[in-house]
């Protein structure tokens, strides 16, 4: 099916399952241990050995010798795999540096070797017997000192490395008689997901089955047949449950390339965890920033020139974080500039983590929003509501589809109890803390993607949706059952949903928060093609046959939808396909985002006391897991603005906090109060569905409204994150 005209009313509006906030499916299996991830595959891969994976000691060189005879002399030890056995390997199309290293080390912790044995301690024993000798070259660590020289990059292929002007952005800015220009900055980041990155690989002869924990299946499979010189269709890769993955594991890793040479090797079934102090270096991470904002205006608040450019570093061929994106879409302005500069550094590489462009530039831009207010004497709110814009600013003639962010700040402020804050900075005390509140708007961009779904309606009346999607925590499962129980007139009981395998259709994946509107789409394309498949059976004309409480009518008979599959399985399948509407419209989600913090007056500690967040993103499919997912990406905006940090260590070119003990997030003691309103609009002009995604929205802005809120409790303005206590005492 291809969507390229607005949706009109079809099943889906009747919202008897869609829309209600029912628990999610597959909870039961998960919180009874029945869910099994990545590691757990034993009944499917019995007799897996182990894999312990050697990662390079070094940052940038070469491997001078190595030697693995003890290795594979060592107790247990069924096979040790490098570079020079495991031949000539290719490179995937979302791998930045090679998966396993050798003889040129590209990054620190780039894996050079897995040793596979009997059990996880042999094998992690004998790794530390692999010996390894190194000719250490100079790399570039420090992102200050690359940008000096770094041109400027682009942010997508189809756009050259130029920055990107609207009207005189100079001369607007030099005319304007309020101004404002400061520089932020953002650290790297981890994404930090609960489970690590795992693999089980099992050879069939020549054929390949892999259990992952990735978010694109396809991808995932595409990169592992390229990378192992295979035909794909050789290899099924699975990954049913994710425990989280934020968008480090969008991308093939190196355990599922280990897991698959060790298994070669060793003949026999192998499993590959990272532990976390490897994957930290090992896998990607989100860059860090330098950004400088320029805003000029008239004294009646209006922007008249804005500009942001965006400095990140990432390995030779790499990409730069797109901190710019949402400012050349989120305020008015008739002047405007945007730039992206790419420095190249030897760091591991850095890519995709949840909401990537928009998280870190967000927290520049709604804290310079801020500051911008103050300068005008203007509240932060009403600065924002000022400049809203219904259209693209770049393209007049292009609307946005659904852009309430003026409705999402009022009812966020009026709930919050916004006239409440003091404008004057620390003036606020509840005994010993200074109390602030902050806003921030939250924007980010909505895509989708082709995706595929089969359906079958079995003689026992379940209907059983099939398709790659993944769930990587967020609720995919649930959505996807309540928009087959929809529109197939069936309780969300009488679906089956199984996700995650290559063997089924090619979905969208979860990623970039197009994975709820689009999978659900597919499978909405396929249940409309089940619907026609009934009838058909039936003998039912399929333009009025309508299905509800298990039944299929039309005109005056009725039957049960179990009796059309009563000849045989009813199997269809079918991809949603889209077409050039987000040409026409502007399709982005809003939102706005309220925090209340104290700060400790004698030791600078800070809390948050509440949050509130206000979010507008089309039909909200469930609210229940709607929710979830911004309660988490709040919790997560909370830990980008007040501890999360990946410290470089210039010197070598590694980061040194890899794991949960020196990388901090925040835990549930840190958030004690968290709401969140959803609008109540649909976007007809994104899908059949009319939603869009919230996983990604609800992180941005989150950051800038807590350093918002710390500078109105405090009066110090902190314009590099993590805004800690040391930056403001
Ligand atoms: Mo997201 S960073 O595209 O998983």
């Amino acid at each position: 099916m291809k969507f390229d005209t607005p949706a009109g009313t079809n099943p889906i509006d009747r919202m008897k399952v869609v829309g209600k906030p029912l628990d999610r499916i597959d909870g039961p299996a998960k919180t009874t241990g029945m869910a099994p991830y990545a590691y757990e595959h034993h009944r499917e891969a019995p007799n897996a050995a182990y894999g312990y994976i050697v990662g390079a000691a070094i940052a940038k060189g070469r491997i001078s010798s190595m030697n693995v005879a003890d290795a594979k002399a060592a107790p247990g030890v069924l096979a040790v795999v490098t570079a020079s056995e495991a031949g000539k390997l290719g490179k995937g199309k979302y791998n930045t540096a090679k998966l396993l290293g050798g003889p040129e080390i590209d990054h620190y912790h780039q894996a050079i070797a897995v040793v596979v044995a009997e059990t996880f301690e042999q094998a992690r024993a004998a790794a530390g017997l692999v010996r390894v000798s190194y000719a250490r070259a100079t790399g570039r660590f420090d992102l200050e000192e690359a940008l000096k020289t770094a041109p400027l990059a682009s942010g997508s292929q189809d756009t050259p490395p130029k920055p990107d002007r609207v009207g005189d952005f100079e001369q607007a800015f030099a005319a304007a008689p309020v101004k404002l220009d400061a520089r932020y900055t953002t650290p790297d980041h981890s994404h930090a997901m609960m489970e690590p990155f795992a693999s089980i690989a099992a050879w069939e002869g020549d054929r390949l089955n892999v259990w992952t924990s990735n978010q694109m299946i396809d991808w995932g499979r595409t990169d592992l047949a390229t990378t192992l010189g295979m035909p794909k269709e050789k290899i099924r890769f699975m990954s049913p449950y994710v425990g989280g993955g934020f968008g480090g594991k969008l991308f093939l890793r190196t355990d599922a390339v280990m897991a698959a040479l060790g298994a070669k090797a060793a003949g026999r079934p192998v499993k590959v965890a990272m532990s976390r102090p490897f994957l930290m270096n090992n896998t990607t991470h989100r860059p860090a920033t330098r950004q400088r904002i320029r805003i000029g205006a008239n004294r009646d608040g209006k922007i008249t020139a804005i500009a942001h450019e965006s400095g990140s570093g990432d390995l030779p061929n790499g990409r730069p974080e797109t901190a710019v994106t949402q400012t050349r879409l989120l305020y008015a302005g008739a002047n405007r500039l945007t730039s992206l500069r790419l420095a190249v550094l030897d760091l591991p590489e850095g890519n995709s983590m949840r909401a990537p462009g928009e998280a870190p530039g967000m927290m520049a831009l709604e804290v310079a929003m801020d500051e911008m207010a103050e300068t005008l004497g203007l509240d932060p709110v009403e600065f924002r509501i000022r400049n809203d814009t219904q259209v693209d600013p770049a393209k007049p003639e292009r609307r946005f589809s659904q852009r309430n962010l003026v409705r999402c700040l009022r009812e966020g402020a009026d709930r919050f109890g916004w006239t409440r804050r003091n404008a004057q900075p620390a003036q606020v005390s509840d005994g010993r803390w200074l109390v602030g509140m902050g806003v921030a708007a939250a924007f980010r961009n909505h895509v989708s993607l082709p995706s595929g779904a089969r359906v079958r309606l079995g003689q026992d009346g379940i209907v059983t949706v099939e398709t790659d999607m993944t769930d990587i925590g967020t609720g995919s499962y649930t959505i996807i059952a309540q928009t087959a129980a929809e529109m197939m007139g069936l309780p969300i009981e009488r679906v089956v949903v199984k996700l995650g395998d290559s063997s089924f259709p090619v979905s969208s994946g979860s990623g970039g928060q197009f994975g709820a509107g689009s999978s659900t789409s597919g499978v909405y394309a396929a249940c409309v093609k089940l619907r026609d498949a009934v009838a058909q059976r039936l003998g039912y004309s399929s333009a009025d046959a309508v299905f509800d409480g298990g039944k299929v009518r039309s005109g005056n008979r009725s039957t049960d939808l179990a009796e059309a599959a009563r000849a045989g399985e009813l199997v269809v399948e079918d991809t949603m396909e889209w077409g050039d509407l987000d040409k026409t419209y502007q399709q982005s989600t809003f939102g706005a985002h309220f925090v209340e913090v104290g700060v400790d007056r004698f030791t600078g500690m800070i809390r948050i006391r509440r949050m509130l967040a206000v979010a507008e993103a089309g039909r909200i499919l469930n609210p229940k897991s709607a929710r979830s997912q911004m309660i988490g990406a709040m919790t997560m905006g909370v830990g980008g603005a007040l501890m999360e940090e990946l410290a470089v260590d210039k010197r070598f070119g590694f980061f040194v906090n890899h794991d949960l003990a020196g990388y901090e997030v925040p835990v549930h003691a840190d958030i004690p109060h968290q709401e969140v309103i959803f609008l109540e609009e649909v976007d007809p002009t994104v899908s059949p569905m009319k939603a869009k995604g919230i996983g990604e929205l609800g992180l941005c802005g989150v950051g800038a409204a807590v350093a918002n809120a710390v500078y109105n409790a405090t009066g110090v303005r902190v314009r590099d994150y993590p805004v800690t206590l040391d930056k403001h005492l």
